[in-house]
């Protein structure tokens, strides 16, 4: 089965083409070990474009989806093989009057991306695929509509069925695609078996998630108030550091513990510097609660007084950043990581899967494994998608709509629309 998948949650424009390498019996019922090949997995991301406003507008997010979304798709058709242009005698550039209607009033809200339409997608060739998944929560809805209507359009001018998925979903499944790096103790297995936990973690979310069996997603906890994403970013701009800010504390904390003498001496003497970075301790918010809960604006205030107190004392916040921000990933990492290691051993579960884009974190990565090894028994698998693949990409939105397409679980078109609150 090849998925063409769309993805205009948040700030990534992208088109990607999967396929599944999954062997079904006769008759259906796959499943039992889903893979994938990524044909194309083309990203756009409109990070440079939003920087300037210090984190994402949802209007611009939308306009730029709009503009983008037909060069990325010519972009994964073309990287998968599956663009053919139509030879030009036989170029009709008219499509049936009746389908152009429905097209006009699909699009009628992206102009931009109805004229693009209307020019490219006449001179090619119905592309081979088998369905089209698009990402219809949760996210930004002016953005996810985008996508949505996208999907709409090329489903009626090419007669296929569309899947509508999860984007948390697709987190979870980025495990599973082709590029992924995974470490199984005692087994080289990439079967993910269950139960399995996942730790979700996002610009919006923060999510333990027991994985029955595909499909079945049970939330166990969550964040009460900020992701840890937005945990990273919130900091970062307390520190005037650019948007978005879990990389950027990520670089000045890899700084930290590469060079730690170097930043924690900052023209200050020995004793001050001691004292000072002795002061630079936040809380691990929720560390010891009973649940899984988690809870990140107590994390984002501690620093906000440190900070202050800091400027208080005339004490430049230069010299500390790279401090600063070591404490701060640390903070966010410790709570993490413990929470998902208390769920693995109360839930017994087999597999960790990780996914997110502050899964990118190096750190978290190499804490995390550390951690599993530690604490869980030999066999439990750790599952850790390539960094690439943890942030928003559209491949991972063509996995999770394969776990649908193969059950015959499509949507009705007239009945899709943007979710912006939607959960597992
Ligand atoms: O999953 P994602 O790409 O978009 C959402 O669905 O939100 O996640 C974006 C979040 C941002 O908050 C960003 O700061 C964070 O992931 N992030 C990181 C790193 N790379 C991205 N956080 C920590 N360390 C990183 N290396
Ligand atoms: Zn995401």
């Amino acid at each position: 089965m090849i998925i063409l998948a769309i993805e205009t949650s948040c700030d990534e424009t992208s088109v990607a083409i999967v396929e599944s390498k999954e062997r079904l019996p006769a008759g259906g019922q796959g499943l039992k070990n889903p893979s994938f090949e990524i044909l194309s997995n083309i990203v756009l991301s409109q990070i440079k474009i939003h920087k300037k406003w210090g984190g994402v507008v949802p209007m611009v997010a939308k306009r730029e989806h709009q503009k983008n979304l037909i060069p990325i798709l010519g972009k994964a058709l073309r990287k998968s093989n599956l663009l053919i242009s139509k030879s030009e005698f036989l170029i009709s550039n008219q499509i049936p009057n009746s389908k152009l209607k429905k097209i006009q009033k699909i699009l009628e809200r992206e102009p931009e991306l109805l004229e693009q339409f209307l020019k490219f997608i006449p001179a090619i060739r119905p592309p081979k695929i088998d369905a089209i998944a698009v990402t219809v929560g949760p996210g930004l809805e002016p953005a996810l509509w985008v996508g949505i209507n996208f999907a709409k359009a090329l489903a009626l001018i090419w007669n296929k069925s569309i899947v509508a998925v999860n984007h948390m979903e697709g987190h979870v499944v980025a495990s599973l695609l082709g590029t992924t790096s995974y470490k199984v103790k005692s087994k080289k297995s990439k079967v993910v078996e269950f139960p399995a936990l996942a730790l979700l973690v996002s610009g919006g979310h923060t999510e333990l998630v027991l994985i029955k069996k595909w499909g079945d997603y049970e939330i166990i906890g969550q964040t009460r108030d900020d992701a840890a994403g937005e945990a990273f970013d919130k900091t970062a701009r307390m520190l005037e550091l650019p948007y978005p800010g879990g990389p950027q504390i990520a670089k000045q904390a890899e700084n930290f513990r590469k060079y730690p003498l170097t930043f924690r001496m900052g023209g200050w003497t020995r004793r001050e510097m001691e004292k000072e970075a002795f002061n630079i301790k936040l809380p691990r918010p929720m560390i010891d609660s009973k649940d899984y809960d988690f809870s990140f604006s107590g994390l984002k205030t501690a620093v906000l007084y440190m900070l202050r107190d800091m400027k208080e004392r005339h004490i430049n916040i230069g010299d500390f950043t790279p401090t600063i921000c070591n404490e701060i990933q640390q903070a966010i990492i410790d709570v993490l990581i413990s929470k998902t290691i208390k769920a693995a051993k109360e839930f017994s579960a087999k597999s960790i899967i990780l996914g997110g884009g502050v899964a990118a974190n190096q750190e978290l990565r190499a804490q995390m494994k550390k951690a599993v090894a530690r604490e869980l028994t030999k066999t439990t698998a750790l599952y850790l998608p390539s960094a690439k693949l943890t942030t928003d990409n559209a491949a991972m939105i063509g996995a999770a709509g394969y776990l649908h397409a193969v059950n015959g679980d499509f949507a009705k078109p007239e009945k899709l629309k943007a979710q912006g609150n939607l959960t597992l």
